[in-house]
């Protein structure tokens, strides 16, 4: 039986524990996991900030080998590697028609039901239901995630890099280069410098990003934002107010300011750094009862600001997945550097403890 790191309740440790997992429906396959990054947004399950049916297995920052094809399935094959997409993308609905495969109506419904396509998991423990995160749940040693959402890797790249590929690089990679408007030469500011923040912080300067501004709590991180191509660094912790300080550095705000962590707070933070016409983007996901404090005369209209919400990067997964591969495998895209962490299953717990540590980036689990 494959063991899978299973929520239980709110507020408890994981249990890794022994699941039956069935075969793939028709449209489906089976993956036998090879490495799962440990995001943010698992650990958002655990505190109740992100609400899914419980038990159910976390993760959705995997990839993996494929051992098995539903019915139907003709466009992958057993041995390929596959980078799971939390939000499988059908290509032919109204927003997949419209390069808005983020928001696939397919795929977001399976996404947020604890099941896969048709709102079922083929998990299960004594007979009883796991549901399964983002229809991925990644923490296992064994998944059945829809066709529609695997995108075929080349062997070549190691299964930990596509991981990572599958949530913190595309979600933040696609934020600066997909969602915002980057212009050559233009200044951005990043809050928030954890495993996603610094995947935008890559795409900003591969977007042509002059000045990259790195907001952080946490001295660590700042440390390998600059690595990852930030050219200032903020603390508030010790630096005063993160906006004073960004108009000090950049005189009239930023052209865009993203918020990737996800409180209220540093959103309307992000929202008083952007200069007269430029752009917020909320790339961090706040609980669901945030509501923010926005002056819609002054900052949207006579300052003529945006502000816009980005899921998963905007991205195509079956056109960006490709993509990103191809920039990591020509040395244009920093993964290795992200992995801090390379952990057993049995690690999940301690892994999300240490996420707010300065040292950890990302902690992968390797099967
Ligand atoms: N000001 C500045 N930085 C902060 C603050 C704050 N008030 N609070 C937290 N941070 C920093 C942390 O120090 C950490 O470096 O934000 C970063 C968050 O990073 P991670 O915990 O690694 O989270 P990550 O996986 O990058 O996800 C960030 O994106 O996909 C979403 O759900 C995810 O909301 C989460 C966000
Ligand atoms: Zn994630
Ligand atoms: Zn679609």
């Amino acid at each position: 039986m494959p063991k899978a790191a299973i929520a239980t309740a709110v507020g408890s440790p994981l249990e890794i524990v022994d699941v039956d997992v069935a075969d793939p429906k028709a449209g489906e396959i089976r993956i036998q996991m090879g490495a799962s990054g440990v995001c943010h947004s698992d650990l958002s399950v655990v505190n109740g900030v992100l609400p899914i049916a419980l038990p159910a297995v976390l993760g959705h920052e995997g990839a993996g080998t494929i051992t098995q094809l539903g019915e139907g399935v003709d466009n992958l094959s057993i041995g390929d590697h596959v980078v799971v997409s939390w939000v499988p993308q059908c290509g032919v609905c109204f927003h997949c028609e419209r390069d808005e495969g983020e928001l696939c109506e397919v795929g977001s419904m399976a996404s947020m039901s604890g099941g896969l396509l048709d709102m079922t998991s083929r998990v299960s423990r004594d007979g009883v239901p796991v549901s399964v995160m983002a229809a991925s749940g990644t923490f296992a040693e064994e998944a059945i995630i829809p066709a529609i959402g695997a995108v075929k890797i080349d062997a070549s790249i190691p299964l930990t890099a596509g991981a990572l590929i599958g949530c913190g690089v595309l979600t933040g990679f696609g934020a600066a280069v997909n969602t915002a408007s980057i212009r050559k030469g233009d200044t951005v500011v990043v809050i928030g410098c954890g495993g996603v923040g610094l995947n935008v912080i890559q795409g900003a300067k591969h977007a042509g990003a002059e000045r990259i501004i790195a907001v952080d709590m946490v001295d660590g991180k700042l440390a390998t934002a600059k690595k990852f191509g930030a050219t200032d660094i903020v603390n508030p912790s010790t630096d005063g107010d993160a906006v004073a300080k960004v108009m000090e550095l950049t005189g009239r705000g930023a052209d865009v300011a993203f918020e990737v962590i996800g409180l209220g707070a540093t959103i309307e933070q992000a929202l008083q750094m952007t200069r007269r016409g430029g752009q917020a983007v909320i790339v961090g996901v706040p609980s669901f009862d945030t509501m923010l404090s926005i002056n819609p005369a002054m900052d949207l209209l006579v300052n003529e600001k945006q502000i816009r919400g980005c899921w998963y990067g905007s991205s195509n997964v079956h056109r960006d997945v490709p993509m990103l591969a191809g920039l990591y495998s020509s040395g244009n895209l920093m993964l290795d550097e992200l992995m801090s962490a390379q952990i057993s299953l049995d690690g999940v717990n301690d892994a999300m403890a240490n996420m707010g540590s300065g040292e950890i980036a990302r902690s992968v689990i390797v099967f």
